[in-house]
């Protein structure tokens, strides 16, 4: 069994990887998986360059309900894509940073920002169970498909309900279990790179988000099952929290 250190190197590795062979700098927006792309509006895509990529399992801008002037913190950020959705949001007397441990991620998601012109965004190369920022500065805490890679997810929402303001929302994208995964599929590495079996069953999932202080937690999604049904154990969720 791989130490948490190997298991987030094996995870940089392979998210370093697949930006590459997915960036199509020329192309129009979005690189990526057909279903993470079906998570968004055709709309919200089409103003993105093909450097944009997009990696999550959800869509937590278009439930987080930011307002203007609020400052926005994405845990995981990627290539940026839900950075510059919630950047046109919150507006120029807003702020989003995007926190990132894969170097190639947060350089591709600066040199996107850039490309778009958005002052308002900043990417950050940090671990997010030990986020480089100061307490309660920020009042929404959003990640797509992330905190399932993480091996400490307890420490992982400890520090987003550090760093969030009184009031501050939590609005995550993850893909959450149906029961507990075996031994050979916790050592199957693609199956953690492709955001299954670092997850958590459903239950234990919410259990871990309160456990950080968080109030008003709520998971919803639709686990698999009834007619063709594949035997899948694992679904997307949106998982939603306060701190009061
Ligand atoms: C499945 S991708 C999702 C990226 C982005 N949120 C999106 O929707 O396209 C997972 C991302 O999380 C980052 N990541 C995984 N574990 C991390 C950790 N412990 N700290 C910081 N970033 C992490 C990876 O480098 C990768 O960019």
């Amino acid at each position: 069994m791989k130490s948490p250190i190997e298991l987030k190197v094996v995870v940089s590795q392979s998210y370093a990887d697949r930006l590459r062979e997915a960036v199509e700098d020329d192309a129009a927006c979005c690189a990526g998986d057909a279903e993470s792309l079906a998570a968004y509006p055709t709309e919200a895509l089409e103003k993105l360059p093909g450097s944009v990529v997009t990696f999550g399992c959800g869509n937590p801008v278009a439930l987080a309900g930011m307002r203007p002037g609020e400052t926005v913190l994405d845990l995981g950020s990627g290539a940026g894509l839900d950075c510059f959705l919630a950047a046109e949001q919150v507006g120029e007397t807003g702020a989003v940073i995007g926190v990132d441990f894969t170097q190639d991620m947060i350089e591709k998601a600066t040199e996107n920002a850039a490309k778009l012109g958005l002052g308002n965004v900043t990417f950050k190369h940090g671990d997010i169970e030990a986020l480089p920022l100061e307490d309660a500065i920020v009042d929404v805490v959003m990640s797509n498909c992330v905190i399932n890679l993480a091996p400490d997810k307890d420490a992982v929402f400890r520090e987003a309900f550090r760093v969030l303001r009184p009031g501050g929302r939590l609005v995550v994208s993850d893909m959450v279990l149906t029961r507990p995964v075996t031994e050979a599929e916790m050592d199957d590495m693609a199956l953690l790179s492709g955001c299954i079996s670092g997850s958590l069953p459903d239950t234990e999932y919410a259990d871990t988000v309160r456990r950080a202080g968080f109030a008003e937690v709520a998971l919803e999604g639709s686990p698999p099952g009834g007619e063709g049904w594949d035997g899948q154990f694992w679904y997307s969720a949106t998982i939603s929290g306060v701190k009061r």
